[in-house]
């Protein structure tokens, strides 16, 4: 064999290469047996070469025996494919290796499933074999692009001065709203570690130590329930600067977002527009607008001041909202197609719809019987439907009849392929109110967390009317996911205790969990905001993906399971014993 070191990656051959002697190493993609010649596609993570062997060389046999994703070396002469039989997919296809000697480096079992395309494959197979799925193209595209993108990142802020610092991973708990992971320590039996839901803290106390731009792609750990954009852990793009204003991390992040697509996918981003949180949800209905298409929500309650239906009467009676949606080329659907959104708008929370279609052939709709003729023409040209569209009516409590119209205007963006993914809608919504009521609990939390700070001529609210406060709380969404969030700080120890207060902590609870940030602030703590942006979002979206796993090395599954390691799993008795743990539960310990 040739001396190693001389490896030709398995992409870069060209017709100008003819006649050369190279060396390949790489995984067996695919083999065909032709006329007596046996066709290799050779594969390493740089591309796909033709190999071929021929019948009267001593290593044939050994090629006829070759299975896919076998690991094999070769040696051999760069020579043009003849005419007609050129791949003009591959970078390659101009050429192919005639292969004098072979080595088989490894074999390999009989993949679960095809590693050389990407056809559609059950997902906890794909978890369960990831080094496989991890082979094929799409991965290997998506891993690649996540690290042009944490490269363009760390690029972007290296330039501003900022200084990349690590913060640990056993720590205190961090609320971020989830539930924290828990370490036992063994050294301290009966007290535990908490692993960080984000390094919030740790990074103002760094602001506090004089970094003034910080900067980390931080490993963040939180135990909620998953969802396609969320995992128990995750990495973000974290920042925080001393002595700024909201706009000044407003132009950062903005800057830092344009800087990666340029780098990454060559877009050039238009300036992000920015809504209130108030405007969001009026025109949206959602704090994460998808700005890639129009479709806003018109309120059209004035249209029934004097409305004989009742459904709408008693709503506006209680002080809630009739929204109307305009469905695009809607006036086509049927009957039965309108009584299916209708259900799919329950399961959204509404209680009902009521639908008008503006026909060539004339106006339709489900409330005929109730609605006027003037009614029905002022929600059409509130909602601005022309003919040949349907309008789609929800009336209830404010919040709530906004979020379902909100998740209407997603499924009818999606019906009228108004959500293409090669598009990139950057948005910023501010304002945000400091609480909101936790779904789980329904009791006030920090919209965001503890640590913002209300606007300024917000403090004498605090004890007034909390639910009136505003924070000064900014965050970034991208085609209807929030991408990040972020706060300009309270840098006062005695503002920070009152927000505590607030939100109903003791003097004991505030000392044993904050104890320590509210010293800190108290040794001359700079004015400091910051931001997180989550960098698996960033990445499935740049890829053009819908869930995160798909940007992930090695994610969890949906239900949080590690399918290829088996984790999580029993330990033996002594470690636990070693931690002065027992499970009460007859579970899988001691495996
Ligand atoms: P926040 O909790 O909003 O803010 O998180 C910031 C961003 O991190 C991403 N993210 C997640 N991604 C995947 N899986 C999850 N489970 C998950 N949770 C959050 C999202 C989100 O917008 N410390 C503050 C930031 C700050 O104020 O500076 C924080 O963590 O993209």
């Amino acid at each position: 064999m040739t001396e190693r070191g001389m490896r030709t990656s398995c992409g870069a051959l060209r017709a100008g290469d003819e006649g050369r002697t190279v060396e390949l190493d790489g995984w067996v993609n695919r083999r065909r047996d032709h006329g007596g010649l046996i066709f290799v596609d050779l594969r390493d993570w740089e591309g796909v070469t033709q190999i071929v062997f021929a019948p009267e060389q001593d290593h044939f046999a050994t090629a006829e025996r070759l299975r896919h994703e076998d690991v094999i070396r070769v040696c051999g002469t760069v020579r043009r494919r003849p005419d007609g039989t050129q791949n003009p997919r591959l970078g390659t296809g101009d050429v192919e290796v005639g292969v004098a000697r072979l080595e088989v480096l490894n074999r390999s079992e009989v993949p679960p499933f095809q590693v050389n395309a990407d056809d559609a494959v059950d997902e906890n197979l794909r978890l369960e074999y990831r080094y496989l799925d991890l082979r094929r193209p799409r991965m290997q595209r998506n891993l690649r692009m996540r690290h042009r993108i944490v490269k363009a990142i760390r690029d972007f802020f290296d330039a501003r001065e900022f200084v990349e610092i690590e913060t640990p991973m056993l720590i205190k708990s961090t609320p971020e709203g989830a539930r924290d992971y828990l370490v036992p320590s063994r050294m301290h039996p009966g007290s535990f570690y908490a692993l960080p839901q984000s390094p919030q803290m740790l990074k103002q106390i760094l602001m506090v130590a004089g970094f003034g731009r910080y900067l980390q792609i931080a490993r963040c750990m939180r135990d909620e329930d998953l969802r396609a954009d969320r995992q128990p852990e995750f990495t973000q793009v974290d920042v925080e600067m001393s002595f700024v204003t909201q706009d000044e991390v407003l132009e950062t992040m903005e800057s830092c977002m344009r800087a990666v697509w340029k780098a990454a996918l060559d877009v050039d981003l238009p300036p992000f527009p920015r809504l209130t949180y108030d405007e969001a949800l009026r025109r949206y209905g959602s704090d994460k607008p998808d700005l890639r298409f129009g479709l806003e929500l018109a309120d059209v309650g004035h249209a029934f001041a004097a409305s004989e239906f009742a459904v709408f009467a008693s709503t506006l009676a209680r002080g809630g909202e009739i929204l109307a949606l305009r469905y695009p080329g809607g006036a086509a659907l049927s009957r039965r197609d309108f009584d299916a959104l209708t259900e799919l708008a329950k399961t959204h929370g509404a209680q009902g719809m009521v639908w008008i279609a503006r026909a060539a052939s004339g106006t339709k709709s489900s409330a005929a019987k109730f609605l006027s003729a003037d009614e029905i023409a002022a929600v059409c040209d509130g909602a601005a439907a022309a003919e040949g569209d349907a309008v789609l009516l929800f009336a209830g409590d404010r919040a709530a009849v906004r979020a379902t119209a909100g998740r209407m205007r997603l499924e009818v963006g999606d019906r009228c392929n108004l959500r293409d993914p090669a598009k990139f809608a950057f948005g910023w919504v501010l304002d945000f109110p400091y609480l909101d009521l936790d779904e789980a609990t329904g009791k006030p939390a920090p919209a965001h967390h503890a640590f913002s700070a209300p606007v300024d001529d917000h403090w004498e609210l605090i004890e007034r009317d909390p639910m009136a406060v505003r924070a000064q709380h900014y965050d970034m969404v991208l085609n209807g996911y929030e991408l990040g969030s972020g706060s300009i700080r309270i840098h006062r120890p005695d503002q920070q205790r009152k927000i505590f207060e607030m939100l109903g902590l003791d003097d004991a609870e505030i000392e044993a969990r904050f104890g320590f940030f509210i010293r800190a602030l108290g040794y001359g703590a700079p004015p400091h905001g910051g931001m997180a942006l989550g960098i698996d979002r960033i990445a499935m979206l740049a890829c053009g993906e819908d869930s995160i796993r798909e940007v992930i090395a090695f994610p969890k599954n949906q239900v949080a399971r590690d399918v290829m390691m088996d984790a999580p799993s029993g330990v033996p008795d002594e470690l636990l014993h070693d931690l002065n743990l027992r499970t009460t539960l007859p579970g899988p310990h001691g495996r």
